[in-house]
């Protein structure tokens, strides 16, 4: 049996932790799916729960992935990479100046790689950097190593699929250039400090998880470091309530501009 009191005590645990404030996330949501794995490992209240992740740190790292819902594929959602090839990068790269990216909840890397492909593409010798944040530190080990299951790969056009995968036994390693074109690095968007002066950030299916209260405080941030008429991409199921609040203009779906 597990009670609110037993959750509330629990969400501190975590919090010492594994330094993630489960105060920030859907609460239904986040309680079902903690339910699900204590079932999993036959656990049915919270107190035995936080005993065998005090004594098992392979099993605290794989209760981190499972909290952090970590699905993830290349140019996902067709549209939106359709609209940054044809509009938004175009528009970034004739400003000129270095074009400063940064993918904030990047997963396993698909999300950065799809942009250092078309950026490699259209400005090749191009002054454009892109930085890949994930709280999750093994995600971002798998990231590193960029070798992907097929089923990741099902919306990369052709040539690029050609161009910069190899086959490795049932999967697919990307090409050392474009691995090189991405810097990763660990980031609790809740508690670090966000990136600066940047032209285009996508924050794609991260927002779901988080309360409104916690959306709407994440929105504020990510816009103060966003460079006027910058771009903000989020995910397709997501929404920006009242996007003038903060400066941003709604372009396509899941895709803002910041207005000057
Ligand atoms: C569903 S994935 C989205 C991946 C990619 N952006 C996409 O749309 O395909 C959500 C990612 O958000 C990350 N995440 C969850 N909470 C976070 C936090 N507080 N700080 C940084 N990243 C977080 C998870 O680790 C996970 O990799």
């Amino acid at each position: 049996m597990t009670t609110d009191k037993d959750y509330e005590l629990f969400k501190k645990k975590v919090k010492a932790k594994i330094g993630l404030d489960l105060d920030n996330y859907k609460e239904q949501q986040m309680r079902r799916r903690i339910n699900q794995l204590m079932q999993k490992h036959n656990v049915s209240n919270y107190p035995d729960f936080i005993k065998l992740l005090d004594n098992d740190s392979s099993l605290l790292q794989s209760f981190t992935d499972y909290l952090t819902i970590n699905t993830s594929q290349f140019f996902r959602d067709t549209s939106v990479y359709q609209a940054l090839e044809k509009e938004l990068l175009p528009d970034l790269i004739s400003n000129g100046g270095v074009i400063k990216v940064w993918s904030a909840g990047c997963s396993i890397g698909a999300e950065p790689y799809s942009l250092a492909m078309l950026l490699q593409e259209q400005a090749p010798k191009g002054n454009w950097r892109i930085t890949a944040t994930d709280f999750d530190v093994n995600i971002l080990a798998k990231a590193k190593a960029a070798v992907y299951p097929e089923n990741t790969l099902t919306n990369v056009p052709k040539h690029y699929r050609q161009r910069y995968f190899t086959a490795q036994g049932h999967d697919f390693a990307l090409s050392p250039q474009i691995k090189s074109l991405v810097q990763f690095r660990q980031h609790n968007l809740l508690t670090d400090k966000f990136e600066s002066g940047c032209d285009l950030i996508l924050c794609r299916n991260v927002f779901i998880y988080f309360t409104a209260e916690t959306q709407a405080a994440l929105v504020s941030k990510f816009i103060e470091g966003l460079k006027p008429n910058g771009y903000f991409i989020i995910g397709c199921s997501e929404m920006i309530m009242d996007p003038a609040r903060y400066k941003l203009k709604k372009i396509r779906p899941a895709i803002y501009q910041k207005i000057e």
